[in-house]
């Protein structure tokens, strides 16, 4: 139990996705479903969010909380309501989120060229709101999230005037949004923020480098991705700032919404499940062979549902996909990223029909089947801040065979002899992350799966793993309190 849990604390979240109203990545899950597990810690969420078209589609019955006139470039209004059960305060300004496209980028794929502007002017208006910009809200804490977030504790730090506190959550460190020096002038900011302390990086402009810098604690999504950042080889540039901050950083392991994630209620699926019912997955597993037009014999069924990108190790999965094929085991996968993966994927698809589908898309629902009918869920990243699609498979039996790096090191106990006797395994890691390394995984996986009785216990023990948002929820929510008390560490 957190501690101080009755005194009731107020939190913005500020972020460029929440699901869902829109999500792009496990950003979007984490945003949506973080606000439900903190209202059983006595933490009220609102989340701020850009006023992308489907989200003002989505907020009918809104009220103005306050209007901007010059933001950026053009007027803009903050319009409070709900939707999806969430609290929502909506950034509608049309010069700057009312396009089509995607929420970083156009139809084209090319990321918008006022992305410092758009989400500077987020940034800005979390500020603000920390600052007691809404009538009769003043929220304790602006907690921003990744790059998209980051200005809002910059914002603070040089200039804010309220007594909020600020949190920045790192998703993905490989995100920076790093811009050239001339956008500085447009942010409003004094010129003390342009420095090796502030959003200086590399002669540009850093937004996630200023949050670093700025936020009075800064939160990524597992323990072990947390130290990984703080060395040269994961730091991706930021290591020293995030040595030098160590002492207000903390990794808290992600968890899942389990009640839009769960077989028992999923509508998604064919047949729902549960781990009494776990024979029921055949008729999941027979609805994936059809839409993938797979042979019913073959070997065991391994998904993968991932952004198209050399961080998920794709070109891992080009490289050995052949093998896997023959060890026997079939391969479907789910995904969109970068078209020589897509283009790769779908030549592997041609070349073993039958053993190999291939969707190139984005198929929430679809997303929900593989995890319910599909044997395993391979998950081959090269750096893995936490993942989601893991803690989907544990609650949904496809066991997870994943690179141990980051959240998958913290998520995933491998199935080794001692692991195994004594029944705790739930999956199967690999290390180095490399094809060998991924293939012998893969093979290892098969091996286990020709043992019922211990597959048995693979997939149940998974299915039984609390995933759900209760333990970080808890630390979030002590931290939140210890951050406004002024008493961290
Ligand atoms: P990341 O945020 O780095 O992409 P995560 O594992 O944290 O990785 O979250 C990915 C989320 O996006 C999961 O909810 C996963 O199911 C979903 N996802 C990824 N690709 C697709 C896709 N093509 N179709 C549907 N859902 C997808
Ligand atoms: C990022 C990371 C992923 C994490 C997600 C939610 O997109 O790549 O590992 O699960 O954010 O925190």
């Amino acid at each position: 139990m957190g501690a101080n849990v009755g005194q009731m604390i107020d939190v913005l979240s500020v972020t460029p996705e929440v699901f869902p109203l829109i999500k792009t990545g496990g950003l979007g899950d984490v945003a949506g479903a973080l606000p439900g597990a903190l209202a059983a810690q006595d933490v009220r969420v609102r989340t701020l969010v850009p006023g992308y078209r489907t989200i003002l589609k989505t907020l009918r019955q809104g009220r103005v909380a306050a209007k901007f006139d010059m933001l950026f470039g053009g007027s803009g209004r903050l319009i409070a309501g709900r939707a999806a059960g969430l609290e929502l305060l909506v950034l509608d300004a049309p010069h700057l989120f009312d396009r089509a496209g995607g929420p970083y980028s156009g139809a084209d794929g090319q990321d918008f060229d006022d992305n410092w502007a758009r989400f500077g002017a987020l940034g800005l208006v979390g500020a603000q709101i920390g600052g007691g910009l809404v009538e009769g809200y003043n929220p304790q804490i602006v907690h921003a999230h990744d790059w998209q977030g980051a200005l809002a504790p910059v914002y603070m730090r040089y200039g804010g005037n309220g007594a909020a506190k600020s949190v920045l959550s790192v998703h993905n460190l490989a995100f920076q949004g790093q811009f050239s020096a001339d956008v500085f002038s447009g942010l409003g900011l004094p010129q003390a923020a342009f420095s090796l302390e502030g959003m200086e990086f590399y002669g540009g402009v850093g937004f996630l480098k200023g949050g670093l810098t700025s936020a009075d604690a800064i939160v990524t999504v597992s323990p072990t991705y947390a130290r990984e950042i703080t060395r040269t080889e994961a730091g991706m540039g930021l290591d020293g700032v995030l040595r030098s901050r160590l002492d207000d950083l903390y990794g808290f392991v992600n968890g899942i919404d389990t009640g839009v994630w769960d077989p028992a209620t999923d509508a998604a699926l064919e047949a729902q499940f549960s781990p009494a019912l776990i024979k029921k997955r055949e008729i999941n597993r027979q609805a994936l062979e059809a839409r993938f037009s797979l042979e019913a014999d073959g070997g065991p069924l391994i998904a993968v549902i991932s952004r198209l990108t050399e961080q998920k190790g794709i070109d891992l999965l080009l490289d050995t996909a052949d093998q896997i094929v023959g060890l026997p085991a079939r391969l479907i996968v789910l995904g969109s990223g970068e078209a020589t993966f897509e283009k790769g994927l779908l030549a592997v698809a041609a070349k073993h029909a039958g053993r190999v589908g291939v969707k190139i898309g984005y198929d929430e629902g679809l997303a929900h089947l593989m995890q319910g009918g599909a044997d395993a869920i391979l998950i081959p990243s090269r750096f893995e801040p936490c993942g989601l699609t893991q803690l989907y498979g544990l609650r949904y039996g496809a066991v997870p065979i994943v690179a141990r790096v980051g959240g998958l090191n913290d998520t995933i106990i491998d199935a080794n002899i001692a692991a195994v006797n004594a029944g705790v395994a739930t999956g199967v890691q690999f290390w180095p992350v490399n094809g060998p390394s991924l293939l012998e995984a893969v093979a290892r996986m098969v091996q286990l799966y020709k043992q019922p009785a211990i597959w048995r216990k693979l997939v149940r023990r998974g299915m039984k793993t609390d995933v759900s948002w209760r333990r970080s929820a808890e630390a979030y929510a002590d931290l939140y309190r210890a951050l406004i008390k002024g008493k961290t560490n």
